[in-house]
Protein backbone atom coordinates (compact mmCIF):
# COMPACT_ATOMS: atom_id res chain seq x y z
CA UNK A 1 0.00 0.00 0.00
CA UNK A 2 1.21 3.44 -0.99
CA UNK A 3 2.11 5.04 2.06
CA UNK A 4 0.24 8.16 1.11
CA UNK A 5 -2.78 6.69 2.86
CA UNK A 6 -5.17 7.63 5.51
CA UNK A 7 -2.70 7.32 8.27
CA UNK A 8 -0.53 9.66 6.69
CA UNK A 9 -2.67 12.51 6.53
CA UNK A 10 -4.37 11.81 9.73
CA UNK A 11 -1.06 11.96 11.42
CA UNK A 12 0.40 15.09 9.37
CA UNK A 13 -2.85 17.12 9.31
CA UNK A 14 -4.73 16.24 12.32
CA UNK A 15 -4.12 17.82 15.45
CA UNK A 16 -0.26 19.13 15.53
CA UNK A 17 0.47 18.52 12.34
CA UNK A 18 2.40 20.15 9.64
CA UNK A 19 0.42 22.97 9.12
CA UNK A 20 -3.14 23.50 8.54
CA UNK A 21 -6.02 26.08 6.72
CA UNK A 22 -5.24 29.19 9.20
CA UNK A 23 -1.39 29.12 8.09
CA UNK A 24 -2.24 28.34 4.28
CA UNK A 25 -4.64 31.47 4.55
CA UNK A 26 -1.89 33.37 5.54
CA UNK A 27 0.62 32.20 2.72
CA UNK A 28 -1.71 31.76 0.25
CA UNK A 29 -2.53 35.54 0.81
CA UNK A 30 1.12 36.76 0.65
CA UNK A 31 1.95 34.39 -2.18
CA UNK A 32 -1.13 35.32 -4.46
CA UNK A 33 -0.46 39.00 -3.26
CA UNK A 34 3.09 39.15 -4.25
CA UNK A 35 2.24 37.29 -7.83
CA UNK A 36 -0.38 40.86 -7.92
CA UNK A 37 2.45 43.08 -7.30
CA UNK A 38 4.67 41.79 -9.53
CA UNK A 39 1.30 42.48 -12.22
CA UNK A 40 1.00 38.65 -12.42
CA UNK A 41 -2.58 37.68 -10.44
CA UNK A 42 -2.81 34.62 -10.65
CA UNK A 43 -5.61 33.16 -12.91
CA UNK A 44 -4.60 30.08 -13.48
CA UNK A 45 -3.04 27.43 -10.78
CA UNK A 46 -1.26 24.51 -10.73
CA UNK A 47 -1.07 22.67 -7.16
CA UNK A 48 1.51 19.55 -7.75
CA UNK A 49 1.22 17.18 -4.15
CA UNK A 50 -1.97 18.34 -3.36
CA UNK A 51 -3.10 16.19 -0.34
CA UNK A 52 -5.72 17.85 1.87
CA UNK A 53 -6.37 20.36 -0.84
CA UNK A 54 -5.67 23.67 1.50
CA UNK A 55 -4.31 25.58 -1.01
CA UNK A 56 -7.15 24.64 -3.77
CA UNK A 57 -10.01 25.55 -1.01
CA UNK A 58 -8.31 28.56 0.06
CA UNK A 59 -8.73 29.66 -3.51
CA UNK A 60 -12.14 28.58 -4.26
CA UNK A 61 -13.04 30.24 -0.93
CA UNK A 62 -10.92 33.86 -1.60
CA UNK A 63 -10.29 33.72 -5.54
CA UNK A 64 -13.60 31.39 -6.84
CA UNK A 65 -12.48 32.95 -10.02
CA UNK A 66 -8.88 31.52 -10.47
CA UNK A 67 -8.50 27.96 -12.20
CA UNK A 68 -7.03 25.74 -10.08
CA UNK A 69 -5.59 22.09 -11.19
CA UNK A 70 -5.11 20.37 -8.34
CA UNK A 71 -3.04 17.05 -8.19
CA UNK A 72 -1.44 14.35 -6.55
CA UNK A 73 0.14 11.00 -6.56
CA UNK A 74 -1.45 9.43 -3.73
CA UNK A 75 -4.97 7.38 -4.95
CA UNK A 76 -6.20 7.69 -1.95
CA UNK A 77 -6.03 11.45 -1.58
CA UNK A 78 -7.21 11.77 -5.27
CA UNK A 79 -9.93 10.50 -4.16
CA UNK A 80 -10.98 11.63 -0.57
CA UNK A 81 -9.66 15.26 -1.52
CA UNK A 82 -10.66 15.62 -5.33
CA UNK A 83 -7.01 15.83 -7.11
CA UNK A 84 -6.03 14.06 -10.72
CA UNK A 85 -3.74 11.80 -10.28
CA UNK A 86 -0.61 12.57 -11.53
CA UNK A 87 2.72 12.02 -10.89
CA UNK A 88 4.91 15.22 -11.22
CA UNK A 89 8.28 13.13 -12.22
CA UNK A 90 6.35 11.27 -15.30
CA UNK A 91 3.64 14.04 -16.36
CA UNK A 92 4.27 16.99 -18.07
CA UNK A 93 1.07 19.13 -18.06
CA UNK A 94 -0.02 19.84 -21.30
CA UNK A 95 -0.33 23.95 -20.32
CA UNK A 96 1.26 26.17 -18.72
CA UNK A 97 0.01 27.95 -15.46
CA UNK A 98 0.11 30.95 -13.72
CA UNK A 99 1.39 29.88 -10.75
CA UNK A 100 2.50 26.64 -9.75
CA UNK A 101 2.56 25.64 -5.93
CA UNK A 102 4.63 22.41 -4.81
CA UNK A 103 4.54 22.88 -1.26
CA UNK A 104 6.06 20.04 0.51
CA UNK A 105 6.52 17.13 -1.78
CA UNK A 106 9.93 17.41 -3.37
CA UNK A 107 11.45 15.46 -0.32
CA UNK A 108 9.78 12.39 -1.38
CA UNK A 109 10.54 11.18 -4.95
CA UNK A 110 14.32 10.14 -4.92
CA UNK A 111 17.15 11.94 -7.03
CA UNK A 112 16.27 10.95 -10.77
CA UNK A 113 12.58 11.20 -10.38
CA UNK A 114 13.40 15.03 -8.75
CA UNK A 115 15.10 16.12 -12.18
CA UNK A 116 12.51 14.94 -14.25
CA UNK A 117 10.39 16.49 -11.84
CA UNK A 118 11.83 19.72 -11.64
CA UNK A 119 11.75 19.78 -15.83
CA UNK A 120 7.63 19.13 -15.45
CA UNK A 121 7.42 21.96 -13.10
CA UNK A 122 9.21 24.55 -15.20
CA UNK A 123 7.19 23.36 -18.08
CA UNK A 124 4.26 24.44 -15.90
CA UNK A 125 4.81 27.55 -14.71
CA UNK A 126 4.18 30.32 -16.68
CA UNK A 127 4.78 33.29 -14.09
CA UNK A 128 5.93 32.13 -10.37
CA UNK A 129 6.95 28.97 -8.71
CA UNK A 130 5.91 28.27 -4.47
CA UNK A 131 8.06 25.93 -3.61
CA UNK A 132 8.95 24.44 0.03
CA UNK A 133 10.81 21.45 0.26
CA UNK A 134 13.23 20.94 3.55
CA UNK A 135 16.63 20.57 2.79
CA UNK A 136 19.54 18.56 4.61
CA UNK A 137 20.36 21.63 6.94
CA UNK A 138 16.61 22.47 7.78
CA UNK A 139 16.16 18.75 8.92
CA UNK A 140 19.39 19.93 11.03
CA UNK A 141 18.35 23.19 12.34
CA UNK A 142 14.90 23.76 12.35
CA UNK A 143 12.48 20.95 11.05
CA UNK A 144 10.35 20.08 14.01
CA UNK A 145 10.44 16.25 14.03
CA UNK A 146 7.46 15.75 15.58
CA UNK A 147 5.05 17.22 13.04
CA UNK A 148 7.42 17.19 9.93
CA UNK A 149 8.05 13.68 8.20
CA UNK A 150 10.88 12.08 8.52
CA UNK A 151 11.44 9.69 6.08
CA UNK A 152 12.58 11.42 3.46
CA UNK A 153 15.08 12.15 1.15
CA UNK A 154 17.87 14.97 2.78
CA UNK A 155 19.55 16.91 -0.30
CA UNK A 156 21.45 19.77 0.12
CA UNK A 157 20.12 22.86 -0.74
CA UNK A 158 22.60 23.68 -3.62
CA UNK A 159 21.42 20.36 -4.76
CA UNK A 160 18.13 21.47 -5.66
CA UNK A 161 19.16 25.16 -6.43
CA UNK A 162 21.05 23.67 -9.47
CA UNK A 163 18.22 21.94 -10.98
CA UNK A 164 16.06 25.08 -10.50
CA UNK A 165 18.83 27.51 -12.03
CA UNK A 166 18.00 27.05 -15.54
CA UNK A 167 14.52 27.75 -15.54
CA UNK A 168 14.02 30.14 -12.35
CA UNK A 169 15.25 32.90 -10.67
CA UNK A 170 15.75 32.59 -6.89
CA UNK A 171 13.00 35.54 -5.54
CA UNK A 172 13.15 34.71 -1.96
CA UNK A 173 10.73 32.73 0.97
CA UNK A 174 9.38 30.09 -1.04
CA UNK A 175 8.59 32.25 -4.39
CA UNK A 176 10.72 31.46 -7.69
CA UNK A 177 10.15 33.37 -10.96
CA UNK A 178 10.33 32.05 -14.66
CA UNK A 179 12.88 32.88 -16.78
CA UNK A 180 11.97 34.73 -19.78
CA UNK A 181 8.80 35.55 -18.34
CA UNK A 182 6.63 38.69 -17.32
CA UNK A 183 8.16 39.24 -13.80
CA UNK A 184 11.34 41.49 -13.73
CA UNK A 185 12.79 41.76 -10.37
CA UNK A 186 14.84 44.54 -9.36
CA UNK A 187 18.42 43.78 -8.73
CA UNK A 188 17.66 43.80 -4.95
CA UNK A 189 14.07 41.73 -4.72
CA UNK A 190 15.80 38.44 -6.18
CA UNK A 191 19.18 36.67 -6.10
CA UNK A 192 21.60 36.64 -8.94
C1 LIG B 1 3.60 16.67 2.97
S1 LIG B 1 2.30 16.35 1.82
C2 LIG B 1 2.04 18.00 1.20
C3 LIG B 1 0.60 18.27 0.89
C4 LIG B 1 0.28 19.71 0.46
N1 LIG B 1 1.13 20.16 -0.61
C5 LIG B 1 0.41 20.64 1.63
O1 LIG B 1 1.45 21.30 1.76
O2 LIG B 1 -0.54 20.74 2.42
C6 LIG B 1 3.15 15.59 0.46
C7 LIG B 1 2.23 15.22 -0.69
O3 LIG B 1 3.05 15.02 -1.85
C8 LIG B 1 2.48 13.98 -2.62
N2 LIG B 1 3.53 13.46 -3.52
C9 LIG B 1 4.66 12.78 -3.18
N3 LIG B 1 5.38 12.46 -4.28
C10 LIG B 1 4.68 12.97 -5.34
C11 LIG B 1 4.89 12.95 -6.75
N4 LIG B 1 5.97 12.36 -7.29
N5 LIG B 1 3.99 13.57 -7.55
C12 LIG B 1 2.89 14.17 -7.00
N6 LIG B 1 2.62 14.20 -5.69
C13 LIG B 1 3.51 13.61 -4.86
C14 LIG B 1 2.00 12.99 -1.56
O4 LIG B 1 1.06 12.09 -2.06
C15 LIG B 1 1.46 13.93 -0.49
O5 LIG B 1 0.07 14.16 -0.66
Amino acid sequence: MSQFNADYYKRFYGRGGVHDKRRIAQLGSAVHNLCAWWGVAPKSVLDIGAGPGLWRDWYHENFPKVRVTSTDVSEYACKKFGHQLRDISQWTPPRAFDLVICHGVLQYPDDKAVEAAIKNIAAATRHVLYLEVPTLLDFHTIVDASSTDMEVHQRTGDWYRELLDPYFVQAGAGLWVRRGGDVLLYELEGTK
